[in-house]
């Protein structure tokens, strides 16, 4: 059925690709998706989702007749012109992000004045001067360039693409952006319209200062241990003042997943790069890093040396509700435990495939008490709120040793002490 809305083509169709296009082809437009994983498109053209994320595969199926998936672009060429790109930037060992993918997408592009690239990925102040730069060099300039950053959330991604808090579009004031701008109506989220460098800065920054709210309350959770204060009290007490706000006062064993690292450090290495000294994230980072090893020092507190000991991880996706792996606290915990000597044993309810080829040496369970049995210690990694209902009962029967340290402050501590074990949080 032909759609009266724009069409539009995503290039790269991971996490941020396929929620923009099952998103956008739920708002009615025809959406035409290219990848260069030919596995990936051949499972989508099925209709099979290949991440773990809520509500993806339903919208998917709702909207088969207006997703088009493809590893050519030649399609999506003629029949869009916005296209979106949603590649990976992944950092590189300095700590810059690796612009590779983004730089083949530009590279494949035709000289076109009917075309736009909508920048998606989250890509380094600058990057869109340099990509319209390389347009002119190339006798392409009057192909189009926006910079629309997203700001979805792994976990609950197809409703924060859906209802977003804002929308920032950066661009030149032209024809691009404008079509941008109607796509963006039906969302009804104020629109911060702007230029280029700043709407670049507002998703690297945006994401600075939420690392930033993580390492903050961390410190002042370590703290706390120190001084007999319950963080969850302070957390609340500190959040419920409208110019802090209470979201992400949550403490931990550290932030992952696949955006703060690496937005931190590319942030960080950018203002390196102009000659400017970022200390704050250097703090933040570092925190961060401190704070996925402190739960091995609450281990041998209890634990003595850990050889030989066996460690149940709980949880392994670097937060609930995804399968996403990368930089995830399990990773640094499970390779810190079995340098130690100790045996982990490790069980995740979705994102044990991506595990396995992430962590070797580790074992894993079937089930949350098949990870526990004859365990010594048990760490709660992620907070899937299965792990809230578990029968601690029957856990603490199963286990050998009794101490669970509970890396998310999830599970409520009367809990686990009424069944017979000892529990330590974070700042608690
Ligand atoms: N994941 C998030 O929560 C999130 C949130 C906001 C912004 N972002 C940003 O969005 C971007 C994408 O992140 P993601 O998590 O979706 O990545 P991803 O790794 O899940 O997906 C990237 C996809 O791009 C494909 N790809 C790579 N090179 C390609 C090319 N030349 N042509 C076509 N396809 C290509 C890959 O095969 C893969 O399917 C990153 O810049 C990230 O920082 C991510």
């Amino acid at each position: 059925m032909a759609s009266e809305r724009e069409p539009i083509a995503v290039i790269g169709t991971g996490y941020v690709g396929l929620v923009t296009a099952v998103g956008f082809a739920e708002l009615g437009s025809e959406v035409w998706c290219v990848d260069i994983d030919a596995d990936k498109i051949e499972r989508l053209k099925r209709g099979e989702v290949p991440i773990y994320e809520p509500g993806v595969e339903e919208c998917l199926e709702r909207n088969r007749e207006r997703l088009h998936f493809s590893t050519e672009r030649a399609p999506a060429l003629e029949h869009s012109r916005l296209m979106f790109v949603a590649v990976g930037t992944p950092p590189t060992y300095s700590g810059d992000a690796d612009l590779s993918a983004v730089e083949s997408v530009v590279a494949g592009m035709p000289a076109s004045d009917r075309h736009a690239l909508v920048m998606k990925s989250t890509v380094p102040v600058g990057t869109g001067a340099a990509i319209k730069r390389r347009f002119a060099e190339q006798g392409k300039e009057h192909f189009g360039y926006v910079s629309c950053p997203e700001f979805l959330k792994e976990g609950s991604a197809l409703q924060d693409f859906l209802k977003p808090d804002r929308v920032v579009i950066g661009d030149d004031g032209d024809w691009a952006g404008d079509a941008v701008v109607r796509l963006y109506e039906p969302f009804d989220a104020p629109l911060v319209r702007t230029d280029t460098p700043s709407a670049e800065m507002i998703k690297m920054a945006s994401n600075a200062f939420l690392a930033t709210k993580i390492s903050f309350i961390n410190e002042i959770a370590n703290v706390c241990e120190e001084t007999g204060a319950d963080v969850l009290e302070v957390a609340r007490g500190m959040g419920l003042d409208h110019r802090i706000g209470e979201h992400f006062l949550k403490p931990g064993i550290g932030y992952g997943g696949s955006c703060f690292p690496k937005d931190v450090s590319a942030l960080k290495q950018l203002a390196g790069n102009t000659g400017y000294h970022f200390q704050l994230l250097t703090a933040v980072i570092e925190v961060n890093e401190l704070q996925k090893r402190r739960v091995i020092s609450k281990l041998q507190k209890h634990l003595g040396s850990l050889v030989g000991k066996r460690v149940a991880l709980l949880g392994l996706a670097f937060k609930a509700n995804t399968d996403d792996m990368r930089e995830a606290s399990s990773l640094v915990l499970s390779a810190r435990l079995l340098a130690d000597g100790a045996t982990v044993r490790a069980y995740d309810p979705v994102a044990e495939e991506e595990a396995r080829k992430l962590m070797s040496g580790v074992e894993f369970a079937s089930s949350a008490l098949d990870a526990l049995d004859e365990a010594d210690a048990c760490i709660i990694v992620t907070e899937w709120p299965e792990f809230r209902e578990l029968d601690w009962r029957s856990a603490a029967q199963r286990m050998a040793g009794k101490v669970v340290i509970d890396g998310r402050n999830c599970i409520d501590p009367d809990t686990i002490r009424a069944a017979g074990l000892t529990y330590e949080g974070i700042g608690r």
